[in-house]
């Protein structure tokens, strides 16, 4: 189901100061995507999230889930189209005092799922998160990964059509992580839910979402396919968000002189498997030597990366270099910090 916000924003009163946490934002995120938000503690990211199922109310503008607006619903009705809405948190708020099943059961009985059928539902859902076996335990007997792998069980309880993800990783460890990260995946390809996430690890959008929308002061500042983003950050938060694959060393002794030029090279897409070197080896009389690189796979799609010393005469270097701006696919990054 799409998700379509029409000139929302959301201010907060705190203490007599208002804080705007959503400043005029439009947004469209389309049926069936995953879709990223990335930006610092205090950006408004909880708050774009709490607004899709109005756990907090915008305080202008409208916002659709589907073709239903859900700022026009009466409270029953909200409650009811809630339960097509799943929500997983970083601290997987699950009932201490209940089971796995019993968690479970306890949203089929809020939402009114038929009573014979609630146990096959629960079977149903353990196995699709891979928790078969976990049915008779408490909580605390669960590691931090099978403790999420309940949260996503219970959201999807009552077959929503969106899933919203509040740092459902943030307080596990890289590997889990990344268990869960394909578990979300394989949710949204073989059920069809779209899924938004947020994070604050460019690391799970890269992972997980087709298009990002990077927020700052309750703003998003931009948005674009994840490829997008990574290989042509425009904006400076973005930049300090993608700098990461950016950053390779320079080695202490190697300086940068008129003669001697430290050149960073991203090769876009197709371009990444390429043979550039050759032409740059056999066009320039300059002496070029490779101090750091790497490929980047992101959705799948290459991003290389490629850190050069190039030494010679100032006029050739700068031919080189124009030549290099010329080149599609080609372009010099950045150092981004
Ligand atoms: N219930 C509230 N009352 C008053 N201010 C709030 C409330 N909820 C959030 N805020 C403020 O709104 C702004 C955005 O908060 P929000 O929780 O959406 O940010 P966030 O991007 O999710 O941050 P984090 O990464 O720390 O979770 C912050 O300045 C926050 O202090
Ligand atoms: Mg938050």
């Amino acid at each position: 189901m799409s998700i379509v916000f029409k000139d929302v924003t959301k201010t907060y009163l705190h203490k007599g100061k208002e804080i705007n946490a959503l400043r005029p934002t439009s947004l469209t995120i389309h049926e069936g995507e995953i879709f990223g938000l990335i930006g610092f503690s205090g950006a408004g990211k909880s708050t774009l999230l709490r607004l899709i199922n109005m756990l907090e109310s915008p305080t202008s503008g409208t916002i659709h889930v589907g073709d239903v607006e859900m700022t026009a619903l009466s409270n029953k009705d909200l409650r009811i189209k809630r339960q097509k809405i799943g929500m997983i948190f970083q601290q997987f708020n699950l009932i201490e005092s209940k089971t796995v099943a019993e968690n479970i059961n306890f949203v089929l009985k809020a939402a009114d799922y038929p009573k014979d059928k609630r146990d096959g539902r629960i079977d149903e859902l353990l196995e699709l998160v891979g928790l078969s076996d976990k049915k008779t335990v408490y909580p605390k007997n669960l590691s931090g990964g099978q403790k999420q792998r309940v949260g996503i069980a219970r959201a999807l309880a009552n077959d929503p059509d969106v899933l919203l993800s509040d740092e459902a990783t943030s307080a596990l460890d890289p590997d889990t992580t990344k268990t869960i990260l394909s578990l979300l995946k394989r949710i949204n390809k073989e059920l069809g839910i779209t899924i938004v996430v947020i994070t604050h690890e460019m690391e799970v959008i890269k992972e997980l979402a087709e298009r990002v929308g990077v927020m700052s002061d309750g703003e998003i500042i931009e948005l674009g396919d994840v490829y997008q983003i990574f290989s042509q950050p425009e904006h400076e938060v973005t930049r300090g968000f993608v700098q990461d694959i950016y950053d390779f060393e320079v080695p202490a002794h190697i300086e940068e002189t008129a003669e001697n030029q430290i050149i960073t090279l991203k090769f876009l897409r197709e371009s990444a498997e390429e043979n550039h070197l050759n032409k740059l080896y056999r066009n320039y009389d300059l002496s070029i030597s490779i101090l750091n690189g790497r490929v980047e796979y992101i959705n799948g799609i290459p991003l290389g990366i490629l850190m050069l010393q190039v030494t010679g005469e100032a006029n050739e270097i700068r031919r080189l270099i124009e030549s290099i701006d010329k080149t599609p696919g080609v372009e010099r990054a950045e150092i981004y910090d």
